[in-house]
């Protein structure tokens, strides 16, 4: 089989312990300053120093590309998006430059029910187009693995509707999809006035019909003042455990509900936002092995204090980075611009935000025995940077400093122009 040798690179790679990177290990780094890597049938056969590497080689004839010095790092995973929507919500962006609450506008029937309107309205294949659309410009940006969440459908037809179409995407952009139940995003409007009656549905209706498509490999709750409450997002989280979906949290985004506390009781997989979370349940999430997966470009979009990521690493926290790209609270498919976002803004070192946003990444969505990190053995999902170093990526800001993507051994340029259909987003 042809091997191909990636040659006289900087690499650097978060070390998968068989366990995501917690407190201090995050900003660990392996570095091979004259670096190689050598990759065979899509997957990593071996990475280390050039001597190294050319050692261990057969002696086959071996393709080889000269990196000239340049960085090149794991692909990135984007753990938390809502990727999968129909139209934009750029009225609503101005609202709230004006001062209108992102809640308030959610209130009043716009916001995520806006969302939910235009996903009822389009067909399969419409939907499709917009969410590939969005899906080749994160590609494009370096991500080469995601995960998509259901939650603008509300409805057991419209939420089966969304996960099949995210159960499309990765045949027709080659990105490994991982899509998560979301049906707890907010209290549709013929349930107005009783949220009770709606998580009664999503337990005793949609619960079984999304388990019985079988493409959701998560479940997630909006755990939010106004939304669901910790009491009615335990009791959903439980029956979506008891049909053996593993579950993670919207968690405390805007106000405190303790969502980073029950998101401990349960043992999620990760809990993600945590803006208002409470010091105590950032504890008790490090003592319970729950990842924080943190949104950076949302802070940054509803203009609100960012998490408290320094901290979180003090308590021994993982945390993974992801864009939470969606049309209302943060309309960004870049992980380049969240990297720099967690630099500047966040104080996590570049090290820290590169296995943020690639070893953790990929363990909170269940990827990391293929992909987030340069492991023989792993998927050859890489890509090659502008500099010598992780900072690139925040220090040359508002660019993305990706100069290539390789997913699987394999270059992807993605066109974001040409999808019929597609052009509502
Ligand atoms: O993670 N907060 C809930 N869900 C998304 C926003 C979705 C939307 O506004 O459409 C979030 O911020
Ligand atoms: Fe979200």
């Amino acid at each position: 089989m042809a091997q191909k040798l990636w040659r006289n690179a900087n690499i650097y790679s978060p070390v998968d312990r068989g366990r995501p990177a917690c407190g201090m290990e995050q900003g660990e780094l392996v570095h091979h300053p004259d670096g190689a890597l050598l990759v065979e049938d899509g997957l990593i056969v071996a990475v280390g120093s050039e001597e190294e590497v050319l050692a261990g080689l057969s002696g086959a004839a071996t393709d080889e590309v000269d990196c000239c010095g340049r960085c090149l790092i794991p692909g990135f995973v984007d753990p938390h998006s809502h990727m999968c929507c129909a139209a934009l919500r750029e009225e609503e962006f101005s609202q709230r430059l004006l001062g209108t609450p992102y809640l308030e506008i959610l209130r009043q029937g716009g916001g995520i029910l806006s969302s939910v309107r235009a996903v009822a309205e389009v067909d399969d294949q419409t939907l499709l187009a917009s969410t590939l659309r969005q899906v080749r410009r994160a590609l494009n940006f370096g991500t080469t693995s995601l995960e998509i969440k259901s939650g603008y459908g509300l409805d057991t037809a419209n939420e089966l509707k969304m996960l099949r179409v995210i159960g499309h995407v990765a045949g027709h952009t080659g990105v490994d999809v991982v899509a998560t139940f979301l049906g707890a995003h907010a209290v549709p409007p013929v349930f107005r006035d009783n949220a009770e009656g709606y998580v009664d549905l999503l337990i005793n209706e949609m619960l079984p019909a999304v388990c019985a498509q079988g493409i959701a490999r998560f479940c997630d709750v909006f755990c939010e003042e106004g939304v669901f409450s910790r009491k009615q997002s335990r009791r959903l989280l439980l029956a979506a455990q008891a049909h053996g979906l593993a579950v993670k949290l919207h968690a405390d985004e805007v106000h405190d509900l303790g969502g980073a506390g029950l998101a401990a009781e349960l043992a999620a997989r990760s809990a993600d936002h945590l803006l208002a979370a409470s010091e105590a349940n950032l504890q008790a999430m490090a003592a319970a092995g729950v990842i924080a997966t943190l949104l950076p470009a949302t802070a940054y979009s509803l203009k609100k204090p960012y998490a408290r990521a320094r901290l979180m690493l003090e308590k021994g926290l993982a945390l993974a980075l992801a864009t939470d790209c969606n049309p209302g609270s943060s309309y960004t498919e870049s992980m380049p611009f969240v990297i720099g976002l967690a630099v500047l803004n966040m104080g996590l070192t570049p090290a820290e935000a590169l296995t943020g946003a690639t070893l953790n990444a990929a363990y909170a969505i269940g990827l990391a025995d293929r992909v987030g990190s340069l492991t023989p053995g792993k998927q050859a999902d890489f890509l090659l940077l502008e500099g010598e170093s992780p900072a690139i990526l925040a220090y040359h800001a508002g660019v993305s400093s990706v100069l290539r993507v390789m997913k699987r051994g394999e270059q992807c340029v993605a066109d974001v122009s040409s999808e019929p259909g597609g052009d509502r987003i």
